[in-house]
């Protein structure tokens, strides 16, 4: 892959955006490589976490490419937010768990990207914002969806209207990440989160994802209801006969992830 860097060890995916001379803005390969990489981790079994993160010191990403998107015409821009919102929509929904670790700036499509993740740690140098509507145009990557749903509506508006640019502070703040390091501090951060939630029944923290991601679209009665499914589903597992006897046995659970 040409603007995708993926590798994996002991559980856990590092995928990096690497365009660090456009500060990783994402054109339509690197979404496709994107893309190709998130559909190949959801089928392994032998990986439970994903942390993404964008190459360089200086920008976690820094938007769709504008330079590809200047020319676009109405139908190739509709084409290319489907295929950002399919991708995040996929990262948002695959069965393992996903940090992103945003080391600098997530503007516009970074921002949206980071924002399907499951988790957003920031390093100290991120800043975080929705340019879009200065270029003449609105976020097209879902933002217009999940920030809201975040950091509610009010705030959103003002950042999507305003498109001012906020720190790792204000984000913090808001609600927008879930936690701040240092830079140098930020990936060793993110694998010590992941290693803590593989450390946990990984298949109930699968379902735990799919009924808070499922169950936030549905009405209240059919979100409980599916909730009821997803535990009762937790009792025909290894994981739920060993966390509990390991409770009872006062001892150290041992998951397997079944
Ligand atoms: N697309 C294409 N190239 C980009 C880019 C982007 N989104 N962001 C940065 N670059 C390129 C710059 O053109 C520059 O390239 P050259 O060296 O060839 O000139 C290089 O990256 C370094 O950028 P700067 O020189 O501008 O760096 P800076 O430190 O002065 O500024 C910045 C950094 C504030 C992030 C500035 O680059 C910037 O404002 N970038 C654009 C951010 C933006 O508007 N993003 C939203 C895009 S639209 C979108 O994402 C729509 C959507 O909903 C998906």
């Amino acid at each position: 892959m040409e603007n995708v860097i993926f590798k994996h060890e002991n559980g856990i995916a590092e995928i990096t955006i690497n365009r660090p001379k456009s500060l990783n803005a994402l054109n339509t390969q690197t979404l496709k490589e994107l893309g190709q990489v998130i559909n190949e981790i959801s089928e392994r079994k032998d990986i439970y976490t994903v942390i993404i993160t964008g190459a360089g010191e200086k920008s976690f990403v820094a938007g769709a490419d504008i330079t590809e998107m200047k020319d676009k015409t109405a139908i190739e821009g509709r084409e290319m937010a489907k295929l950002a919102q399919k991708v995040f929509s996929n990262i948002e929904n695959m069965p393992q768990i996903v940090i992103a670790a945003v080391n600098g700036y997530a503007l516009g499509g970074g921002c949206e990207l980071s924002m399907a993740c499951d988790i957003r740690l920031a390093s100290t140098k991120a800043k975080f914002g929705q340019p879009e509507v200065g270029l003449g145009i609105i976020p097209g990557f879902a933002g217009t969806q999940r920030l809201p749903r975040l950091v509610g509506k009010g705030r959103a508006k003002e950042l999507i209207f305003t498109t001012d640019m906020i720190d790792a502070n204000e984000a913090y703040r808001i609600g927008l990440v879930n936690k701040i390091y240092e830079p140098n501090e930020l990936i060793d951060k993110a694998k010590e989160m992941a290693n803590k939630i593989m450390s946990k029944g990984t298949y109930a923290v699968s379902l735990a994802k799919s009924s808070i991601n499922n169950g936030l679209n549905m009405d209240t009665e059919s979100a409980y209801a599916f909730e009821a499914d997803l535990f009762g589903l937790c009792f025909s597992t290894e994981d739920q006969t060993e966390g509990m006897s390991a409770f009872v046995g006062k001892r150290k659970a041992s998951f397997k992830g079944c």
